[in-house]
């Protein structure tokens, strides 16, 4: 069975658009099949997205993990004007995100990484809407690791629904950070951490 996280190279391509307003900010993403939410920004990203933007004091280098075709990246980057690293599994997603990258001309780039395997720097933010449905697995190696690629002061922000056992992981990333629910909307739960 095909997922948004597998490289199915078959799957065939219908590039489409998707509009995306944000404080007077005007985006314009490219979407394709086999990549996750390919026809609407998704909830959840737009509420992290827009919470972290709206939270943060953060000036510096940001990670988005399992970026897709690039909106939470590259929204961060042009509102904060900063430089936002993004990476995912899935090639077609990367491909997009740096299409889109250079479509809506941000300091941005994007390239294949398997959770952290390719990421050698530290970031001031990491920022995630996870991949449930690779396993749990996958979501604990991104979100309990995110604190060995986190500068001092580091934030890590994700969003999990309630229905996804977001209290739950609660409970288990509380040994490695400080964790807030800084935001509850219809189910989604945002979540901003600092390493303890
Ligand atoms: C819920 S989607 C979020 C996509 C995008 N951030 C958005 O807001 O539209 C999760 C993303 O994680 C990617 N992913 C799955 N497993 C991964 C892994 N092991 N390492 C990195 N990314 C992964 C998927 O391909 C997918 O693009």
């Amino acid at each position: 069975m095909d997922h948004y996280f597998t490289n199915n190279e078959n799957l065939k391509s219908e590039i489409k658009t998707i509009d995306y307003e944000y404080n007077g900010y005007s985006f314009s993403f490219l979407s394709d099949n086999g990549v996750f939410s390919k026809n609407h920004i998704d909830y959840g990203s737009r509420l992290l997205v827009e919470t972290f933007l709206k939270n943060t004091k953060t000036k510096g280098k940001v990670l988005d993990v399992g970026c897709g075709y690039g909106f939470m990246g590259i929204v961060i980057s042009k509102v904060l004007d900063t430089h936002v690293t993004m990476i995912d599994v899935n090639k077609r997603a990367v491909h997009l995100a740096k299409r889109n990258i250079d479509k809506m001309d941000v300091n941005a780039e994007a390239f294949i990484s398997d959770s952290y395997e390719n990421i050698k720097d530290k970031y001031d933010v990491i920022i995630t809407n996870p991949p449930v449905r690779a396993g749990k697995n996958v979501l604990l190696d991104i979100l309990e690791n995110a604190k060995d690629y986190l500068a001092q002061d580091g934030e890590l922000w994700y969003v999990l629904r309630k229905d996804q056992g977001a209290k739950s992981m609660e409970k288990v990333l509380e040994k490695d950070y400080k964790i807030e629910n800084i935001c509850k909307s219809k189910g989604f739960y945002i979540y901003f951490c600092k390493k303890h």
